[in-house]
């Protein structure tokens, strides 16, 4: 008689879909394939190549320091450390109506945010999933779409009940377009795009200014809005943060993408000392990290699945630090890995794997729910791989999952605190601490990311590794876009640009 178990609830994916899990499972000796002694000599072996010592994140932390000094220094390095022409902190005091068009990695998001000075603010949004096909047709019909959602939601937010419209002759908007991908800026309303991220390939559009490219669109769709200011995601929170807790210094997503903002002295921007800036003045600096280590690959230890992702890729060479931590490919990672172990007769024999077979069909999201599974039979993984999958798993390749997971998981979260030591160490905030701003899926949902973010740094620093916290931030793309949107006003107002 095979021992049988019954377990049942259901989850909902970041896609949207919901998964019913009501799953019958067999003892393992139906499933001969997967003994808990071979998963557990596999998982040594993963193990080895996941694991960073402190030491080795000590090495990395160095080496970054150097990639963000000579992204100061120089233009055009490999971590831009782009300008963002966003001058010093928030006084906390900015007030009035601004709207925010954030053109994500997942989505498009149109809000209203109201600043009420004191930190405080109120928001109204609208959320849009963006198709594949729109990520990768040409870039003027993304915009037109972004234009499209942004008139829709003025029409509805600035009409009465009879249609008429609430602004005044000629009132124009304020409008901060957060566009989270590297662009060189020379102004705050202007962004030559560098390169695409995330998966992102629209057409025409890479060494284009998208600020213009959306003015366009703008101007098509007569929207009574006036683009103020171009945003980068990580700028937006840093300033967010800021504006509710002063103790911020440091603002980093992790989600799709995967970036780091913080303030920086202009004196140490070599790069634009033409430009002739009060060198009293501080700027934000949006780093681009995610380019860290790209070309070369000589500071981060890559396995061979980082290679295949990497190699496979949209965008070979490119963003390999980003590669290795954010939401985008973490999934894929460990669907590398069962594939391989599938094609050496490891797992799941004789069962049809197809649906495995398929890049990027194993979401981050998984791994997160692999991880938080509270069941002893790991009745989460179990659902995922018959309802996703149609495989049968035993419960030693379950653990197996899990703990794979766990490895992927962690060595991005300890990278990630490599990246946050690097600006932590390069501005001497490690006696006084600092709060880093935090945000995007990975850090919001994945289990423990944080934990391990922060462990990572006590390894990295010893004690005083924990002056440095993370803490959840405010919604940079929407609320840090208005808070800039206000700043900017206030400077123009007192004749204070383009930027001198
Ligand atoms: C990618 C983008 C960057 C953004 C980050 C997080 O790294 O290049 O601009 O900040 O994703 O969204």
């Amino acid at each position: 008689m095979v021992a049988s178990r019954r377990g049942s609830g259901s989850i909902t994916l970041p896609t949207g879909q919901t998964m019913t899990i009501h799953t019958r499972t067999h003892e393992e000796e139906d499933l001969p394939h997967a003994t808990k002694k071979t998963m557990a000599d596999h998982l040594r072996k993963y193990e080895s190549l996941f694991t960073l010592t402190p030491q080795r994140m000590r090495m990395i932390v160095e080496a970054f320091k150097d990639s963000l000094e000579l992204g100061l220094q120089k233009p055009k390095q490999v971590v831009p450390m782009i300008p963002t022409f966003v001058f010093g902190w928030p006084t906390g005091k900015e007030s009035g109506d601004f709207l925010a068009l954030d053109l994500g990695g997942t989505n498009l998001r149109v809000c209203l945010v109201t600043l009420q000075g004191e930190g405080k603010f109120e928001m109204t949004q609208t959320k849009y999933r963006l198709t594949e096909e729109q990520k990768q047709d040409e870039g003027q019909k993304l915009f037109d779409f972004c234009a499209e959602c942004l008139k829709t939601f003025v029409d509805t937010n600035f009409t009465d009940e009879d249609g008429t419209s609430l602004l005044k002759p000629g009132e124009l908007l304020p409008l901060g377009f957060t566009f989270s991908y590297p662009c060189y800026q020379s102004r705050i309303d202007h962004g030559e795009l560098i390169r695409w991220t995330k998966g992102f390939g629209a057409k025409n559009t890479e060494g284009r200014d998208v600020a213009e490219m959306f003015r366009q669109s703008i101007e098509k769709y007569k929207i009574p809005v006036v683009m103020t200011a171009i945003i980068n995601d990580t700028t937006g929170t840093l300033i967010a943060s800021h504006y509710v807790n002063p103790k911020t210094k440091i603002a980093v997503i992790f989600g799709t993408g995967c970036n780091a903002a913080y303030m920086e002295d202009v004196k140490n921007i070599d790069k634009i000392k033409v430009l002739k800036i009060n060198e009293q003045d501080q700027m934000a600096i949006n780093c681009e990290w995610g380019a860290f280590d790209s070309f070369e690959h000589e500071h981060l230890p890559r396995t061979k699945y980082d290679i295949i992702v990497d190699e496979t890729s949209n965008k070979p060479g490119e963003q390999a630090f980003e590669k290795l931590i954010s939401g985008r490919y973490l999934g894929e990672i460990l669907r590398l890995v069962i594939c391989e172990l599938i094609d050496e007769g490891v797992l799941f024999l004789g069962q049809e794997t197809y649906k495995l077979e398929t890049p990027y069909v194993f979401e981050t999201a998984f791994l997160s729910l692999m991880e938080s599974d509270p069941t002893d039979e790991l009745l989460m993984i179990i659902g995922i791989f018959t309802h996703f999958f149609a495989v049968e798993t035993t419960l030693a390749e379950r653990q197996f999952f899990r703990a794979l997971a766990m490895l992927i998981g962690r060595r991005a979260a300890r990278l990630s605190a490599c990246g946050i030591a690097a600006i932590v160490g390069k501005m001497d905030y490690l006696d006084e601490g600092c709060l880093v701003g935090a945000d995007g899926s990975l850090y919001n949902k994945y289990p423990g990311f944080a934990d391990r973010v922060h462990e990572g740094l006590i390894d990295i620093f010893g004690e005083k590794g924990r002056n440095i916290k993370t803490v959840h931030a405010e919604d940079g793309s929407g609320v840090g876009s208005a808070i800039i949107a206000a700043m900017t006003k206030v400077r123009r107002d007192a004749g204070l640009y383009p930027h001198v």
